[in-house]
């Protein structure tokens, strides 16, 4: 059956487009759910893409002598094939045409982070566009996907609406420890009142732009919360300057450790 309604209403495109986010419940069916559901379980338990450097620790020094506190897959399709099978990608890449038309590129990002029950670990304010390439204004659509229903309990999602019109804010180490690989923009403290939080069901979407602030709270809930991430892009445009990234330059991870050791390149966050 096709779906109902493939791409955004007119109304979800200007909440995108004017305020950095838009929310939409049920953006695929049940079904897909349960089917994506048994992939990530898969693909965390037999930790796939660890020896790679592409499952690793977001929030943690990311050594396999400790249980992640907030573990992320890079390129989950690399070790699940089927996913590029699925109805999310279509319907995200159906979106990402009607906003860019030509100019989107056939390779997307993709990523899948679980936070467990009870996980201290918070995924703390920041614009995506502060962990990528200094010479280029991005753009892109990020598709954030819960496969379990959201909500502030276990860690939704938090926009600050407009921050996509600010460029690429200073931003650091979580911990201000360069072992660490997430970022936290500057100042993250003030971003905290003007948020709205997206609580969602498991298969609705929430999309932002590539310097929109969020955030996302720690898992105080007995729930897990697993994501599934696209990330669309279009040609970037090249600066006149890059901007001074001194936040990547800093990083040393064990992660960059094990992904140059095996010779693979790495992804983005
Ligand atoms: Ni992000």
């Amino acid at each position: 059956m096709p779906s109902a309604t493939p791409t955004l209403s007119q109304a979800e495109r200007h909440h995108l487009l004017d305020h950095g986010y838009v929310a939409v419940e049920a953006f695929v069916a049940r079904d897909e759910v349960d089917r994506l559901r048994i992939i990530v379980d898969r693909l965390f338990s037999s930790r796939a893409g660890w020896e790679d450097g592409n499952q690793f620790d977001l929030a943690g020094l990311d050594d396999a002598a400790n249980n992640a506190a907030l573990p992320q897959l890079l390129y989950p399709s690399k070790y699940a094939p089927e996913l590029a099978e699925s109805s999310f990608l279509q319907r995200a890449r159906e979106i990402a045409a009607s906003l860019f038309g030509n100019d989107l590129a056939d390779d997307y990002g993709e990523h899948m982070i679980v936070k467990p029950p009870y996980s201290g670990s918070e995924t703390p304010w920041h614009q995506d566009q502060a962990y990528h390439d200094p010479a280029a204004i991005e753009r892109s659509i990020n598709f954030w996907m819960p496969l379990d229903d959201t909500d502030e309990e276990n860690g939704c999602m938090h926009y600050v609406p407009g921050s996509n019109r600010h460029d690429v804010l200073p931003h650091h180490s979580i911990g201000d420890d360069p072992r660490v690989h997430g970022l936290e923009v500057d100042n993250a403290g003030q971003y905290h009142e003007q948020a709205v939080a997206c609580p969602l069901l498991a298969g609705g979407c929430v999309m932002h732009l590539p310097t929109t602030l969020h955030y996302a709270g720690p898992n105080t809930s007995s729930r897990q919360r697993r994501a599934y991430i696209l990330i669309m892009q279009a040609t970037a445009l090249p600066r006149d300057r890059p901007i001074d990234n001194y936040w990547m330059r800093e990083k040393r991870t064990a992660r960059a450790e094990r992904e140059a050791q095996s010779g693979r390149p790495g992804g983005t966050a």
